[in-house]
């Protein structure tokens, strides 16, 4: 039974609402703490591979060996395009934004699908295993298409993050980029009801189906406020000058009350837990490939943060260190949040499975503030 308007709360931003239970991620923003099923995020991406966390998610426990070897097998077998979904890459336009071109190419997925409404769990898992498993293509086949070179068939025979890169790239990449880019997808994976999961459920809950839940979450990871903040992140280490030019630079932006980008929660107001591992992971990296002054960039953008606004609560979070992460590894800018949608489609598709086991619609009230009872004037009197 619904509560009546006078006994409704207004949250603006549904700061304060839960809106639906969940057993996927944990997330303790005053201690700093995230599991997935009870996991440690940072004994995740110590240990685990995506392919196992992605299991993870999908079915809330590990798996044993040989279900590990049997769904591995299962992503790498469904890695391909059609060749129609091939065509359609090459007939998008050169200078459209990767992320606009991973909505439409993810929504075109389900054009080939006869089974695209079939509400059953069995249809939903199989959709699911496609988004995740051809995601990797979408991206790196439209990067090529518009750099004008030849579109890589995947390798059916390496993990998903390798596959991803050599498709991008055109030649393997060397065991430590692979595992780099493994860790930014385990440790992007899936985070409670951030923005563009709420987007995805929203979508789930009128029993739509999940290429479109993941489309709607596409569209929302892009903005600046949630996962688009990566790549701004580098735009800015980019716009300093050099370390001496930081402390203006950042005491400039804060005096205009302009936000920092790849700082601030709204969950976590310790140090964001994917930050931790991702600093230690980026430095690493960024040594190995000459980028040492971008992370020294990064660390002293840091320093002044922690004393300006730390006492609020206000810490890198996980885009921070994964952008000096991600341009380590040679990866164009425009491309961060792309990956990270690659990596977040198993908790999109992991959350809208569990939703869907109870479903209820979700449909908030607004608190409506506008006239009542106002004259209508005939279009001929105005
Ligand atoms: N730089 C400077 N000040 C900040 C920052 C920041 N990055 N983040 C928050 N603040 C300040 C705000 O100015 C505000 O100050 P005020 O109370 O004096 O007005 C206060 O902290 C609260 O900020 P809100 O934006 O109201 O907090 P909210 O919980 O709504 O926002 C958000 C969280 C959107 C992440 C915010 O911290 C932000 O915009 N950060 C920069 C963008 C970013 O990095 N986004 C990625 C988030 S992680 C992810 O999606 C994967």
């Amino acid at each position: 039974m619904s509560n009546t308007m006078q006994e409704m709360q207004t949250d603006i931003g549904l700061v304060n609402t839960i809106v639906a239970r969940s057993a996927l991620s944990f997330i303790d923003g005053e201690n700093g703490v995230l599991e997935y099923v009870g996991y440690d995020i940072d004994d995740l991406a110590r240990n685990s591979t995506f392919e196992e966390t992605t299991f993870l998610l999908w079915n809330k426990r590990l798996p044993s060996r040989s279900e590990l070897a049997e769904f591995t097998e299962q992503i790498r077998t469904n890695y391909d395009l059609s060749d129609r979904m091939w065509d359609i890459i090459v007939s998008l336009p050169r200078d459209a934004s990767p992320m606009h071109a991973l909505r439409t190419l993810t929504s075109a997925l389900s054009l080939e699908d006869p089974g695209a409404d079939d509400p059953s769990e069995e249809a939903n898992a199989r959709k699911s295993l496609a988004m995740l498993t051809k995601m990797p293509a979408l991206i790196a086949g439209f990067d090529r298409h518009r750099k004008g070179l030849d579109l890589v068939r995947p390798d059916a025979t390496i993990s998903l993050s390798e596959n991803f890169l050599y498709m991008l790239n055109g030649i393997k990449p060397t065991e430590r980029m692979a595992r780099a880019m493994d860790i930014c997808l385990i440790l992007h994976a899936d985070h409670g009801f951030n923005a563009s999961t709420f987007a995805s459920l929203v979508t789930i809950s009128t029993l739509s189906d999940m290429y479109s839940a993941v489309t709607t979450a596409i569209g929302t990871l892009k903005g600046p406020l949630h996962g688009g903040a990566n790549q701004v992140v580098m735009i800015m280490l980019q716009e300093i000058e050099g370390l001496d030019s930081v402390e203006e630079y950042v005491m400039d932006k804060l005096a205009k009350k302009d936000k920092i980008m790849g700082f601030g929660h709204r969950v976590y107001k310790a140090y964001d837990p994917r930050a931790t591992y991702l600093k230690t992971f980026a430095e690493g990296i960024a040594e190995d490939t000459g980028n040492t002054e971008l992370f020294e960039l990064s660390k002293r953008i840091e320093q002044i943060m922690d004393r300006e606004v730390g006492s609020r609560g206000i810490y890198p979070n996980v885009d921070f260190y994964s952008a000096t992460t991600y341009f380590s590894l040679g990866i164009d800018l425009d491309l961060f949040t792309p990956l990270f949608a690659m990596s977040r489609v198993s908790g999109w598709t992991a959350h809208c499975l569990e939703y869907l086991e109870d479903n209820r619609l979700i449909r908030p009230r607004c608190d409506y503030v506008g006239p009542h009872q106002q004259e209508y004037i005939a279009i001929s009197q105005r």
